[in-house]
């Protein structure tokens, strides 16, 4: 039985941005239209704009409501009315915004207070000291922290310390909307909800793993933050490395807000570090230059619609990583990880792929080895692909065949966007699925030497064409040891 909602005010930083316009809202309009939010819950939009609430509204009426399925007008009202808005001047002299946001929610002090911080990571830091100063910090307050979080270790440590000093631990969510995805969900009730997986999920029998994530889009208009932030900071030190941790860890003893959390942190501490001239055996780095995508040419990272010129940085900056990972425990002691993100890939797929070994003795010609495919985007569901015999007389001939578990097939209920399972965990209280301080630190203290390594070299990433799958460098990582990259169906 579901709970009764109960009320919380949701106070957004960037608020009227493109995260909250194209994620947040849109997820919180759904779980208000699923009646998952209290009639009392309110939603504050912060930010520099000069909007009031009207005007705010306006806005999300005429940039939101397209993207949503709006079947009843009155429920649509309903959320335009939970909506404010409240203009501060960030960093400056001008305490008319927070006096405003202080006295809206003066008075409901026993409420859940959310904080998101949907803002740049440096900022974090002052705007959870000007918290404390106007008094809005309650107990019942929690915080949002969205990625990346800082741009290295010494700037994550500094960023989790500022927050820490404001709000405890138990308080602060350090958000990766992979962690709410699906089928993401899916692969932990895959393995801990099923006995026949664990016995063969070792290194005896799993030769070794694939995790992708490849979308079409280019970085047009997203120069600031990309030439800065980089395909490794971007999506392997949060989304990718949450997915190895997730195929990696061991069961948990509980399905709670620590047991999980422990056991991918002592992942994260497994993975062995790649550093110095390893960086270059075990990483590659590419840069998409123009192409041809979707039957049209399209222009190369550098060339991109910005309102910015290319500077330095830009040249050096990569659209496409791929890394060979290793996870020295007994599990999985000699399995590679091979992890793979880029940027105008030829389609948009997310995938983790656990490939068998081959049988022990082969008594059919052309058997090729198990393989599990979860594809957590788009067409989210499950294959296992085993070899079976064509139908014929003769001789026996074999074919590798998918057992399929498609969720849009087997599953009539709407599959929920990450964010509007991880806002509603927000606002009940449950950070299982959000990263704790040493997850975080864990994840960085192993990209830093190839980040280091990296921004030393003075040479550009390799180039690979925009609607290609990578630079070469990519395919010879894994041809080096006979392997090849799982090319999944385009959907
Ligand atoms: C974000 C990255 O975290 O994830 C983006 O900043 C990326 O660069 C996006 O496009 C991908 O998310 P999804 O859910 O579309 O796979």
């Amino acid at each position: 039985m579901s709970e009764t909602p109960q009320p919380a005010d949701l106070i957004v930083f960037g608020g009227t941005g493109d995260l909250s316009m194209r994620k947040l809202l849109p997820a919180l309009y759904h779980c208000d239209r699923d009646g998952r939010l209290s009639p009392e819950t309110r939603i504050i939009a912060m930010s520099r704009g000069g909007l009031d609430d009207a005007d705010f509204r306006g806005k999300v009426d005429a940039q939101v409501r397209a993207s949503v399925p709006v079947d009843d007008p009155d429920v649509w009202q309903r959320f335009l009315g939970r909506l404010h808005h409240v203009s501060v001047d960030i960093g400056g002299e001008d305490m008319t915004g927070w006096e405003k946001i202080t006295a809206m929610l003066g008075g409901h002090e026993e409420r859940t207070r959310v904080f998101y911080l949907a803002s740049p990571p440096m900022t974090f830091g002052s705007f959870c000291r000007q918290l404390d100063r106007v008094g809005l910090v309650t107990p019942a307050s929690r915080v949002v922290l969205e990625k990346p979080l800082g741009r290295d270790l010494a700037s994550a440590q500094r960023i989790n310390d500022e927050v820490g000093a404001i709000f405890d631990e138990r308080q602060i969510y350090r958000i990766d909307h992979y962690l709410g995805k699906e089928t993401v969900q899916n692969l932990l009730v895959l393995r801990f909800a099923n006995a026949f997986l664990e016995p063969i999920w070792n290194s005896l029998w799993i030769d070794h793993v694939q995790i992708t994530a490849a979308e079409t889009v280019g970085t047009p208009g997203r120069r600031g933050y990309y030439d800065h932030a980089g395909a490794l900071r971007d999506m392997v030190q949060n989304h990718l490395l949450q997915l190895l941790c997730l195929v990696a860890m061991e069961p948990p003893s509980r399905n709670d807000r620590e047991s999980i959390r422990d056991e991918k942190v002592k992942v994260l501490q497994s993975l062995r570090p790649i550093v110095g001239g390893e960086v270059d055996r075990f990483t590659v780095r590419g840069q998409y230059t123009a192409g041809e995508f979707g039957g049209a040419r399209v222009p190369g990272y550098l060339d991109e619609p910005d309102n910015t010129a290319p500077t330095e940085t830009s040249h050096r900056v990569e659209t496409f990583a791929a890394i060979r990972a290793e996870v020295k425990n007994w599990r999985w002691a000699g399995v590679p990880f091979y992890l793979r993100t880029g940027k105008r890939m030829p389609y948009r797929c997310s995938e983790i792929v656990v490939q068998f070994k081959d049988v022990p003795h082969s008594i059919f010609p052309g058997s090729t080895p198990n393989r599990l495919v979860l594809r957590l985007q788009p067409s989210e569901g499950i294959q296992l692909h085993i070899m079976a015999k064509e139908p014929g007389a003769g001789e026996v001939a074999l074919k590798p065949v998918p057992l399929s578990l498609s969720f849009a097939e087997t599953f009539t209920s709407r599959v929920p966007e990450a964010y509007e399972r991880l806002l509603m965990d927000v606002l009940t209280g449950n950070p299982t699925l959000f990263m704790r301080r040493d997850e975080v630190e864990a994840a960085w203290l192993w990209i830093d030497p190839i980040l280091r390594e990296w921004e030393s070299h003075g040479t550009p990433p390799e180039p690979y064409p925009a609607g290609s799958s990578g630079p070469a460098g990519a395919h010879e990582l894994v041809a080096r040891s006979g392997r090849t990259w799982h090319e999944g169906d385009p959907a």
